[in-house]
């Protein structure tokens, strides 16, 4: 226990108007502050922040405690975390001590997880800045004209060419494997034996939340991408991708006094315009903007520029951007560089002035840049794409939450294309209409996992977790509205097609020996859940199984199988890196099988996990409670898959019959 009076003394240093700033735009009110509730959607202030008490209070939701309370919820850890966070951040001396019972088992592990992140931080910090082997990536970040200072900041490192560099040095300073594990830090290797770190020999981002902790890490390859130029933490319990924005920690300050956020889609674009003086600036590193991200940007600021890549992809990435940044309420300008410029080329050329010049000049009201856009690309006397540009334009205003500011745009639009306003104004409303019905259907789709369903106090089995879980938590598909998300498109991923492979090459032994292990619950991808559908139909109703047949079926089947069997002679390194699992071709297709299925599995109950992290937050009382408690049996069940051996994983299968006909 953290002694009462060091509690305190931890409550008067702690000042809760600074650390709530961290979350809420607060204003002045009175003796107090007020701001718009970060425990609540809200349009308009009720969160009350009383210094003189050390206390916040929101009157919409009922939300209130002190400070230590605001910094437990807004960062979901527990008491005595808030209080050694807060004591550090205000100087205040605590000494360490052993665990304390009162911990959730969930919020202990996030501990566990913040604490391997800050110390994989400063172990790649000081790789970069210290070791010799680092010369090459010191040498690289030189050239691409980053200075000590910038690196310092944001606390660039170096993770050393080394299985297990990071391992290693964890290790003799007592940091917890599972907490690396969980921290996504460190992968375990072929049948589960060896564990080795998960970022080598790469350039590493930290990225920070808003306080200024690492949540996770963002790796690039020293120069020229011949893999994977970047390969970037999962998501963790402590790190939710779409929520992130990079380089907040630094440019909040920034962003409530330029009263506006830069947008750009880049790791190095951050860093380099923060350099050239630009300091308000954050990046999406590459993901799809979410509604997430800009509730976050409006805790500091009320505008955001948008500065996206030259090309098509980054271009048109902005313009689906632009309505979410709309429906949070932010006033939104975009702004588009000389052909083959992203901001980083850009500042590093021209520098700090030009930018601003650039950027004063050039930056445009979404209207009116979508509108020269529509301009140049096509003959705008043509009215049939008049009347496209038109709708797409209302479409996005249709998105302003506030009914002057949407009225002023339609105004706006008016005057520069010189349609009546009484049409813009009924088109409008057909357009507000087709929202609402569009933002149902998508709250609809991501509602469908809490319609949880009782579930007595029977003991859960692996078994009893997934039946549980599938009637508990719907995946959500994968949009592709998402748009350049790159890494959430639902591939056929190589185990799912090995898996159906197998079958397919090895008939109903096969077939019998899988369809016990695994069922269709476990392939993400929904065409191989089909197949095996298909295949399981098949063996029950004594069809025959294999490749001739399915490429006699109907169309798409016979393209699903070349790419099934195609793959089986390319199953990449970077398969074999994600999953730690080796598809040997088949010498013992049974073993092969089995690394297959503990793919399968392991990327199965990743999502599971997620699945159940979203709904964790979502969930309240006596849910949450359960919700909890099977997200500790995914971990178990996961961390037990990655260690056991396959062949303690997976029976054999039954001996062959001698028929002695050969
Ligand atoms: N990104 C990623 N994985 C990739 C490629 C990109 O996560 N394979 C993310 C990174 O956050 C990256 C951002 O998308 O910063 C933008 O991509 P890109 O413009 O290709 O990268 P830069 O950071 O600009 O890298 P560089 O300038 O060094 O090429
Ligand atoms: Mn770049």
């Amino acid at each position: 226990m953290i002694p009462d009076e060091k509690k305190e003394e931890v409550r008067d240093a702690a000042d809760i108007v600074d650390v709530v700033s961290d979350y809420v735009k607060l204003k002045r009110s009175g003796s107090g502050f007020v701001g718009l509730c970060p425990f609540h959607n809200e349009k308009t202030p009720s969160f009350h922040v009383t210094p003189r008490l050390g206390i916040y209070k929101c009157f919409g939701c009922g939300a209130g405690g002190d400070v230590f309370n605001f910094v437990m919820e807004m960062e979901g850890v527990g008491f005595t975390e808030a209080i050694r966070e807060l004591a550090s951040r205000f100087g205040v001396f605590v000494p360490e001590e052993e665990e304390e019972p009162e911990y959730d088992e969930q919020m202990h592990l996030k501990e566990g997880i913040y604490h391997a992140l800050r110390f994989a931080g400063l172990f790649f910090y000081r790789s970069l800045i210290e070791k010799d082997e680092a010369e090459n990536a010191r040498a690289y970040l030189k050239k691409r004209g980053l200075n000590a200072q910038t690196i310092k900041k944001y606390g660039l490192g170096y993770a050393p060419d080394q299985w297990d560099g990071l391992l290693k040095a964890a290790e003799s300073a007592g940091v917890k494997e599972q907490y690396l594990q969980e921290a996504g830090l460190i992968k375990y290797g072929r049948n589960g034996e060896k564990a080795y770190d998960t970022f080598r020999n790469r350039i590493m981002f930290p990225i920070f939340n808003p306080t200024g902790k690492v949540i996770a890490f963002g790796g690039r390859v020293i120069g020229q991408a011949k893999s994977a130029k970047y390969i970037n933490s999962p998501q963790t319990l402590v790190y939710n991708k779409s929520e992130v924005l990079y380089g907040i920690q630094v440019a909040k300050n920034e962003i409530r006094k330029e009263k506006e956020a830069i947008l750009v889609e880049g790791y190095t674009d951050v860093l380099s315009l923060h350099q050239a003086g630009i300091r308000n600036v954050i990046s999406t590193s590459g993901t799809a903007l979410t509604p997430q991200q800009m509730r976050s940007v409006h805790r500091y600021g009320d505008t955001l520029l948008m500065i996206y890549d030259s090309d098509s992809a980054g271009q048109n990435a902005m313009i689906r951007g632009l309505n979410i940044a709309l429906r949070e309420g932010l006033e939104v300008r975009l702004l588009q560089l000389p052909e083959g410029e992203d901001p980083d080329s850009f500042v590093r050329q021209f520098g700090n002035k030009s930018f601003l010049e650039y950027k004063k000049k050039d930056s445009k009201d979404f209207i009116t840049f979508i509108l020269n856009k529509a301009q140049q690309a096509h003959d705008w006397d043509d009215p049939a794409h008049k009347k496209r540009t038109i709708s797409q334009l209302l479409y996005s205003i249709a998105h302003i939450p506030d009914a002057v500011t949407r009225e002023t745009f339609v105004l706006h639009l008016n005057q520069k294309v010189k349609v009546g306003d009484r049409a813009l104004f009924e088109e409008l409303g057909k357009k507000i209409a087709e929202l609402k019905r569009d933002e149902a259907k998508e709250k609809q789709r991501l509602s469908r996992f809490e319609k949880s369903q009782d579930h007595g106090g029977q003991p859960r089995s692996e078994a009893n977790i997934e039946k549980q879980a599938t009637h508990q938590v719907k995946r959500e598909n994968t949009t592709s509205q998402n748009g350049r998300t790159k890494d959430s498109q639902v591939r056929m991923a190589s185990y799912e097609k090995e898996v159906i492979r197998l079958m397919l090459e090895y008939g109903r032994k096969m077939v019998e020996y899988i369809g016990k292990l695994c069922n269709a619950d476990h392939f993400e991808s929904e065409n191989l859940k089909m197949f095996f559908e298909d295949i399981i139909k098949r063996y029950q109703d004594e069809k025959d199984i294999s490749i001739d047949v399915y490429m006699s079926y109907d169309p798409p089947w016979p393209e699903m199988v070349s790419e099934i069997v195609m793959d089986a002679y390319g199953v990449s390194e970077k398969g074999m890196e994600r999953t730690g699992v080796q598809v040997i071709k088949d010498s013992n297709p049974y073993k092969t099988a089995k690394g297959a299925l503990k793919a399968l599995k392991l990327h199965y109950l990743n999502r599971l996990k997620k699945d159940f992290e979203k709904a964790y937050q979502s969930s309240s009382g006596d849910e949450k409670i359960e919700i909890n408690r099977l997200l500790t049996e995914v971990s178990r069940e996961r961390m037990r898959l990655e260690v056991i051996t396959l062949d303690e994983l997976f029976p054999d299968p039954p001996q062959e019959e001698e028929t002695g006909d050969k």
